[in-house]
């Protein structure tokens, strides 16, 4: 099929890849001239795993081209998708300016006689849709369009495999028609299609993430009573897990979730709420425990090393989880903040986040920025796990232990086994565990 993806930011730029891959033709737009000669050159604004690779032998295979001109897109596809950020506002609720300026910019090039198909797939708040088709038809009362609802539920990382496999894709429509065309595009991928409404689907995007969000912070929430209680929280989260009505994933208790959808979804949905009149307290709570969560990890730190000032800490980890280079919203970095607002002197390793981290200046210029995880804990009076890369379990732990000035460890994402780590001389402290 002929499909134009409109934003070729992470969901975009890995969505219009894969569709490419299972032989669709893609275009894929985007008003940032630099970043468009970029992907024409091959080259990939983000790390993701296999992007590189998809997007290239896509490109030679000339299913996937990217321009500037979202007439051109507009034009030569049946079906336009708009991947464009969603940022939040200050309030917490969403900012549609793009949405709604792609939505005027579509309305600009449709001609008459040009039946499309709209789908949204940024994360919206319910009722965008409505206001997309409301939007184009008040711009150009010929156009010939239905607005549908594909919330995209990718995670950085692991974005191809959750894109070509998922557990189910969701299509919110009100036509036969653009449900129809929209099946063919996903018939590739062999997956169970969930069809409702349009306020549906768009509801369960938000829905889907402060629920993953709630059952972190619940965790959690339940880390801090294993710690009063001397009860190990991976035993618990195993114990609960094993229920296969809940699960065993996303039970992971640690620092908190970051990251540039977790924090920022469950504040939209709460905005949300609020506006239609139906407040959920509920997902108050859950940011609660989120933002407390490094709060008592800190004083769990201070406790151990009583006065943090002039105190030489190693950081392990800088991005928001592993496998990613996105540093927004990374807890990592708001624990790097914290540690030098009282003092201490910080050396970080991380195995993709540091250019970033600097790039945005998220980390003050005092914090020294180490080659390897070993170079970063030489002289250090105590290493904080912050990200479970995979690097860092493999570490070679008597050297480490050999260069660190006085041997204590604070895993922040109870990633190391506490009883080979004390067995080898270091003093450990996980979350929710002894
Ligand atoms: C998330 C959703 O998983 C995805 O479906 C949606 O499309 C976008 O938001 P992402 O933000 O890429 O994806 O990462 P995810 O793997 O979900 O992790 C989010 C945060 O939660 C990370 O900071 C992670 O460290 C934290 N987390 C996750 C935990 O603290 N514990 C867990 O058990 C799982």
């Amino acid at each position: 099929m002929e499909l134009c993806i409109i934003g070729s930011g992470y969901v975009g730029l890995v969505t219009g890849a894969c569709f490419a891959e299972v032989g669709h033709h893609v275009i894929c737009v985007d008003n940032d001239q630099r970043k468009v000669d970029m992907l024409q050159r091959g080259e990939i604004p983000i790390f993701e795993p296999g992007l590189e690779d998809l997007v290239q032998r896509n490109v030679a295979a000339k299913r996937l081209r990217f321009t500037n001109s979202i007439e051109d897109g507009v034009d030569n596809s049946q079906i336009v998708f708009i991947a464009v950020p969603t940022p939040p506002q200050v309030d917490g609720s969403v900012d549609l300016t793009y949405i709604e300026r792609v939505a005027r910019e579509i309305a600009g090039v449709l001609k008459p006689g040009q039946y499309r198909v709209i789908v949204d797939k940024s994360t919206v708040p319910v009722k965008t849709g409505e206001k997309v088709q409301a939007t184009i038809q008040r711009y150009n009362q010929n156009a010939e369009l239905d607005v549908i609802s594909n919330p995209e539920f990718l995670r950085e990382g692991c974005a191809i495999p959750d894109l070509m496999r998922p557990d189910r894709i969701v299509i919110g429509s009100s036509s036969q028609r653009a449900t129809d065309l929209m099946k063919r595009v996903y018939e590739p991928f062999q997956v169970p299609i969930l069809v409702t409404d349009v306020n549906s689907a768009e509801l369960i995007k938000h829905a889907a993430n402060s629920f993953l969000s709630l059952k972190i912070s619940y965790i959690n929430a339940v880390s801090a009573i294993c710690e009063a209680s001397g009860a190990d929280v991976e035993m618990v989260a195993d114990g609960i897990g094993m229920d296969r009505r809940i699960g065993r994933n996303f039970l992971n208790a640690g620092l908190g979730y970051g990251g540039s959808c977790f924090p920022k979804d469950v504040k939209a949905f709460i905005a949300i709420a609020d506006e239609l009149g139906a407040p959920f307290q509920l997902l108050k709570e859950v940011e609660r425990i989120n933002a407390g969560q490094l709060d008592r990890f800190l004083k769990k730190v201070r406790e151990a090393l009583w006065v943090l000032r002039e105190k030489r800490i190693t950081v392990w980890g800088l991005t928001f989880k592993p496998d990613t280079d996105d540093v927004r919203n990374s807890v990592a970095i708001d624990l790097i903040n914290k540690l030098v607002a009282e003092g201490a002197h910080v050396t970080a390793y991380d195995p993709k986040g540091m250019e970033k981290a600097r790039e945005y200046s998220l980390i003050p210029t005092s914090v020294k920025l180490a080659a390897t995880a070993v170079e970063a804990a030489e002289g250090a009076e105590a290493l904080i796990l912050a990200t479970e890369w995979k690097e860092f379990a493999s570490q070679d732990f008597a050297k480490v232990k050999a260069v660190m000035h006085t041997p204590q460890v604070f895993d922040g994402r109870n990633l190391f086994n506490p009883k080979t780590m004390r067995e080898m001389g270091f003093a450990y402290h996980g979350v929710g565990r002894a």
